[in-house]
C-alpha cells in the first residue's frame, strides 16, 4: 500500500444536538478544557505520520480556517508583551511541513457524499477520515495504530469498538472474521441495523483508511432517508473489490457529538490536564454524592 500522507476531516455536518452552541460555530470547534476538538484530531493525525490536512467545511467554516491559520495581530501582541510561553502555544497550533486545504460541502448530503467532495485533491491514494467528535484518548493514537494496521495487512481499515446492543441503531455495524491481535477482515456492513437486526455489536467509530476506489463507488450510491449519501454504503461496495478491515483501537472514545460524551471527556480530560487536573481531581472528590 502507498504511504498514507493525507487526511480528511468532514466538518460540515449541522450539529444539531449542540444548538444553540453551534448556531454559528462548527461543533468540531468546541473545547475539551483549552483546545478544540478538531485541534486533537489533527494532531491525532500528525502522530500518524500524515502532512495533508482537508477539511470538508459547511456554512459556520470561518472559524476553523481562522484555528490553523497564522494569527498576525495576537502573535505581535504575545511578542511585544514578552509571552513568550503563550507565542509558542499559538504557533504550535499548525506545526512546520503541515498543509491545509479547506473544501465547501454546499449541502449537508451525507458523510458519504462530504469525503466525495475531497476527491480531486486526495487524487489516487489511500487516505484517512477523521470525524472530530469522535474523540479518541490513546498512546499511541488511533489512528497511527490503524495506519499500522493497513501497512500491515495491505488493505482499507476501519476504527471499531464494541457498543451495548442496546445502541446498534447509531452505528454502522460490522460482521468479521478474526485475522490477527485487534484486526478482523470485514464481510459485511451495515448502517444503523435495529439491535434485533445487528450481525454484531462491533460499531464503527470515527476513523477510517479508505483506498481510493471508494470514490467511483460513492457516486453510485443511491442517497436514503433524507437524500443522505452514506460512506457505509460505498465501504459496502468496497467489500466486493477489495480487503477491509476493522481495528479495535487501544484507546478510549468519547461521543462529543452527544453532550453526555462531550460532557465525560471534558471530566477525565480535564482531571489529567497539566495545568489544572490535580485540582479539578481534588474538586470532583469534594462533590457531595
Ligand atoms: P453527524 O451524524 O454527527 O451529524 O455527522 P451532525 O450534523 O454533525 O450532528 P447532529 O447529529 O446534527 O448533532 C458525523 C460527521 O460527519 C460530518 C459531521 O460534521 C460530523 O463530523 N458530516 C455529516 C459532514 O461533514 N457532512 C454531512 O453532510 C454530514
Amino acid at each position: 500500500m502507498k504511504r498514507i500522507r493525507k487526511a480528511i476531516f468532514p466538518v460540515a455536518g449541522l450539529g444539531t444536538r449542540f444548538l444553540p452552541a453551534t448556531k454559528a460555530t462548527p461543533k468540531e470547534m468546541l473545547p475539551i478544557v483549552d483546545k478544540p476538538l478538531i485541534q486533537f484530531a489533527v494532531e491525532e493525525a500528525i502522530e500518524a505520520g500524515l502532512t495533508d490536512m482537508i477539511f470538508v467545511t459547511g456554512r459556520t467554516k470561518r472559524a476553523i480556517e481562522d484555528h490553523f491559520d497564522k494569527a498576525y495581530e495576537l502573535e505581535t501582541e504575545l511578542a511585544a508583551k514578552n509571552k513568550h510561553d503563550l507565542l509558542e502555544l499559538v504557533q504550535s497550533v499548525l506545526p512546520r511541513g503541515i498543509k491545509c486545504v479547506y473544501i465547501r460541502q454546499a449541502e449537508p448530503l451525507g458523510l458519504g457524499h462530504a469525503v466525495g467532495c475531497a476527491r480531486d485533491v486526495v487524487d489516487d491514494e489511500p487516505f484517512a477520515v477523521i470525524l472530530a467528535d469522535d474523540l479518541i484518548d490513546g498512546r499511541p493514537g488511533a489512528l497511527k495504530q490503524m495506519v499500522d494496521c493497513a501497512h500491515r495487512h495491505n488493505g482499507s481499515v476501519l476504527g471499531v469498538e464494541d457498543v451495548p446492543r442496546e445502541r446498534t441503531r447509531q452505528y454502522g455495524i460490522v460482521s468479521t472474521t478474526p485475522v490477527a491481535d485487534r484486526t478482523e477482515r470485514v464481510s459485511a456492513i451495515i448502517e444503523k441495523p435495529a439491535p434485533a437486526e445487528a450481525p454484531s455489536t462491533l460499531a464503527v467509530v470515527g476513523r477510517y483508511i479508505l483506498s481510493p476506489r471508494i470514490f467511483d463507488l460513492i457516486e453510485h450510491v443511491v442517497p436514503g432517508a433524507g437524500g443522505e449519501i452514506q460512506l457505509t454504503d460505498a465501504i459496502s461496495a468496497l467489500l466486493d473489490e477489495e480487503p477491509v478491515f476493522a481495528h479495535r483501537f487501544a484507546g478510549t472514545r468519547y461521543d462529543c457529538g452527544s453532550k453526555l460524551g462531550y460532557l465525560k471527556a471534558a471530566v477525565d480530560l480535564g482531571r489529567k490536564h497539566h495545568e489544572i487536573g490535580a485540582e479539578f481531581d481534588a474538586f470532583l472528590k469534594e462533590l457531595p454524592k
